[in-house]
């Protein structure tokens, strides 16, 4: 049978491809595009013209919309309505651009056309757009309306040019901000693609640049802009940037290596008055380390950072740093997640600055006098007490502004909380882009949930535990979600705690996808409970959203730490009771060939263990496996059976000390020898169905049938297989029909004593002890 040969070389591949001990980075539960939409955990928007090209997404809560700047066009969805209800603004380049980019070597389809890059809140009816134009960048005000309205609409008159405030290129790393009036943005501000810089623009003081006589930045790859208050005075706010460096080695050797960084700015800077006119005068950066301890003092450093999300507190000011590095080596891909308190980076900008004496010289930190005021201090109360006149950064000494154009890199590295990642996956099937927090919290305990923007479309859901006193943490993918139907990379995510709701975007478009679905978890205590996921737990009849307080505490089941459903759900629903009452599905085998017993867990987490209870044996004994009897996957698999092989076999899972059985299957194994006796030869054309009388063999088709069916037993329900091919419909024929002999009716009979004939014989079989079967 080459089928069945198919089937074994098939499955051994599968074992050998996928085989192994599931680990724990494997997500709980894999959601697939289709499965995301029919369960209405998600709804995709992806324009008219089916892909928005998408570049920048703005997320407006208090307006309840999500603005999306595409290629030429930008977009308002709105959030409290029916999903996407979209409104649409076209904004191509200026007339004339698109053929100049054209003319100057840029590529005419994924270049030359204006991908809207900014999208920030003007002021209460006003957004702030601004696009690459064809690499030629433009801004414009966008009319949004009210609350309440939903319009939107470019106001003309208000174009212009944007050059500093979006990038040229469609897809350079980018970060921007607004603030007070003012556009942040760290970006390279012209046609190549070289003059790196933060750049200031927008409000009533002349904007301001990074210096670019010294070299401040090295070819950044800018991630993240955000203001965020030193303090309650804000004098002291500064904007905050996230992004990664290319910087010769530092050891002085050849070559160059990627490094992370903050900087930042004091939002007042106004510049230098005899130096830095219009440049920063403020502007110092730190060096971001994640990397895990190894053997013998050996680090694995991430340095590449991808993204920062910053989770803010529901009280208190200081949010915390959530960054998402990535390593590529030629040994080792991997990803990190590293956090950082706020604490800990003004820590490091108030330590030792840098220095070294000449580029070929180690860095050290700076032993000399540091002037006042202490450079990179924003003006304020403290800088300008009476008879120390420093109201403005104007009225800095140059000696301050020497310094600090001097000496921009603190010393010290700003190390991650615990000094470790609390998240590292490696040998990856994706990549990694994206990174989103939600605190949440649970019975137990509060979590963040971390979800993972991959580079193929989906998102992970993770959360990432201290496992007890040890300082490895333990991490519990809870969901893999596949939200774009193709493999594309993500490139936004926002979150709406308010609607507990995921923004993703990708080139193609923009998906809403809802944090949590608890029901699909399954309808038993034990699942609800083994999902551990923060947002969901056992109310006493079903899995559902936890919210802390809201119910009695009794029937709220949950437990994110161990997922102890044994401790959590005893009592619960009848599955503990019931596991062994499965109900026995009959399946067939024949002797000296191979068949497949299936079992599928819903957690690809679960240890997965096969018992057999032969007939007459006491109780059930787990099944050995050999070169004969293969556990492979999705099954066990026997490569050729023997008769000693019935019995019933169940599957059981185990997973977090939780014993399950999934499914239980009564294996029947028929015996050579009486196959041939059933089916002695193929039968003749007047052996067929004739009137008045039953067949007595099948015709030559279903006798291939029925092989085929015992043989290759991955099909192997003689019940379901006889109503599908041969009952459909017609039930015990009666007299007339039988005796009218009309095919299709003779052919249902004679399919249905098939069947009878073959569960009859298969029962008899069964009857007989299998010593009895030896003995014959
Ligand atoms: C999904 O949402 C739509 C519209 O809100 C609703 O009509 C449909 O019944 C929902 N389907 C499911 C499976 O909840
Ligand atoms: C927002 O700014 C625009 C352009 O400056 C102006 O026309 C509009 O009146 C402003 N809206 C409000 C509510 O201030
Ligand atoms: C499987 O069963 C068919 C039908 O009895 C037989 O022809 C074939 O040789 C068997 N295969 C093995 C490996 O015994």
């Amino acid at each position: 049978m080459a089928l069945s040969a198919w089937a074994v070389c098939c499955l051994l591949g599968y074992l050998l491809l996928c085989g192994g001990s599931p680990g724990p980075s494997m997500p709980r539960l894999r959601l697939s595009y289709q499965d995301l939409l029919s369960a209405n955990r998600s709804a995709v928007f992806l324009g008219p013209r089916g892909s928005l090209d998408l570049r920048a997404m703005y997320l407006d809560e208090y307006r309840d919309r999500l603005f999306l700047g595409g290629r030429d066009a930008l977009y308002s969805l709105r959030l409290d309505q029916a999903w996407p209800d979209p409104r649409e603004v076209l904004w191509p380049p200026q007339p004339g651009q698109r053929e100049e980019c054209v003319r100057k070597g840029r590529d005419p389809l994924t270049e030359c056309a204006n991908f809207v890059r900014v999208l920030k809140p003007h002021n209460r009816t006003h957004l702030l757009a601004c696009g690459t134009g064809a690499f030629q960048p433009i801004c414009a005000l966008i009319t949004v309306g009210h609350r309440g309205e939903h319009v939107l609409h470019m106001e003309p008159s208000t174009l212009q040019g944007g050059r500093g405030r979006s990038p040229h290129e469609p897809s350079r790393p980018f970060a921007s901000t607004f603030v007070g009036g003012e556009l942040y943005t760290g970006l390279t501000a012209d046609f190549l693609g070289r003059e790196a810089m933060i750049f200031r623009s927008g409000g009533s003081r002349p904007s301001l640049r990074s210096d670019s006589d010294q070299n401040l930045l090295h070819d950044p790859r800018f991630v993240a802009a955000a203001r965020i208050p030193d303090n309650s005075d804000q004098d002291n706010d500064k904007v905050y940037f996230f992004f990664s460096e290319t910087v010769p080695s530092p050891d002085g050797g050849p070559g160059h290596v990627t490094v992370s960084c903050v900087g930042r700015v004091c939002v007042n800077d106004a510049g230098g008055q005899r130096v830095l006119v219009n440049r920063w005068s403020t502007f110092l950066k730190a060096r971001l380390l994640c990397s895990v301890p190894g053997l013998g003092g050996a680090e694995t450093h991430f340095h590449q950072l991808e993204d920062v999300f910053l989770l803010w507190p529901k009280a208190g000011k200081n949010p915390e740093v959530y960054a998402l590095f990535s390593t590529v080596s030629a040994v080792f891909q991997g990803f990190a997640v590293c956090v950082y308190h706020m604490a800990d980076i003004w820590e490091v900008f108030n330590g030792p600055f840098a220095h070294r004496d000449s580029p070929q010289h180690q860095w050290g930190p700076y032993g000399g006098k540091v002037p006042f005021p202490r450079p990179g201090a924003c003006p304020s109360k403290m800088t300008a007490q009476p008879g120390r006149p420093f109201g403005s950064t104007k009225d800095y000494p140059d000696e301050v502004l020497q310094f600090v154009r001097a000496h921009p890199l603190m010393f010290r590295p700003v190390k991650p909380r615990q000094g470790r990642p609390v998240l590292v996956k490696t040998h990856l099937a994706q990549q990694l882009r994206q990174i989103v927090v939600d605190r949440v919290e649970a019975e137990d305990g509060i979590y963040d949930v971390i979800f993972l923007g991959t580079d193929s479309g989906s998102v992970l859901k993770v959360i990432a535990l201290r496992a007890g006193d040890s300082a490895e943490p333990e991490e519990v993918v809870l969901e893999e979600l596949q939200v774009f139907k193709v493999p594309t990379p993500i490139t936004e995510m926002e979150i709406s705690v308010k609607r507990q709701t995921l923004y993703v975007g990708s080139r193609l478009g923009v998906a809403r996808l809802r944090l949590h679905q608890c029901e699909t978890y399954g309808s038993a205590c034990t699942e609800c409970c083994l999902a551990r996921d923060p947002y969901c737990a056992w109310d006493g009849a079903s899995c559902t959203r936890y919210r802390p307080g809201t119910s009695k505490r009794r029937f709220r089941r949950q437990d994110i730490r161990h997922g102890n459903p044994a401790l959590q759900c005893l009592g619960q629903g009848p599955e503990e009771e019931a596991a062994e009452q499965v109900a026995a599905t009959m399946v067939y085998g024949t002797e000296h060939n191979s068949t497949f017993l299936e079992c599928r867990p819903k957690s690809p987490q679960a240890a997965v263990r096969w018992f057999l209870q032969r007939p007459g044996d006491q109780g059930p004994d787990q099944v050995k496996t050999d070169e004969r009897i293969l556990q492979v996957e999705q099954g066990l698999l026997f490569r050729r059976l023997s008769r000693l092989d019935t019995g019933t076999y169940s599957c059981s899972t185990l997973e977090h000390g939780f014993s399950q059985t999934v499914v239980r299957l009564a294996l029947e194994v028929i015996a050579a020898t009486q196959l041939h006796s059933l089916f002695p030869r193929e039968p003749k054309p007047e052996e067929l169905p004739v009137q008045g009388g039953l067949a007595s063999t099948p015709p030559k088709a279903w006798y291939k049938d029925i092989l085929q069916l015992i043989g290759f037993a991955n099909l192997p329900r003689v019940d379901e297989y006889c109503e599908r091919m041969w009952c459909r419909g017609s039930g015990e024929p009666s007299g007339a029909s039988r005796s009218r002999g009309k095919l299709s009716k003779g052919k249902s009979w004679a399919g249905l004593e098939l069947g009878k004939k073959v569960k009859s014989w298969a029962q008899a079989e069964h009857n007989r002890t299998p010593r009895e079967v030896e003995a014959t």
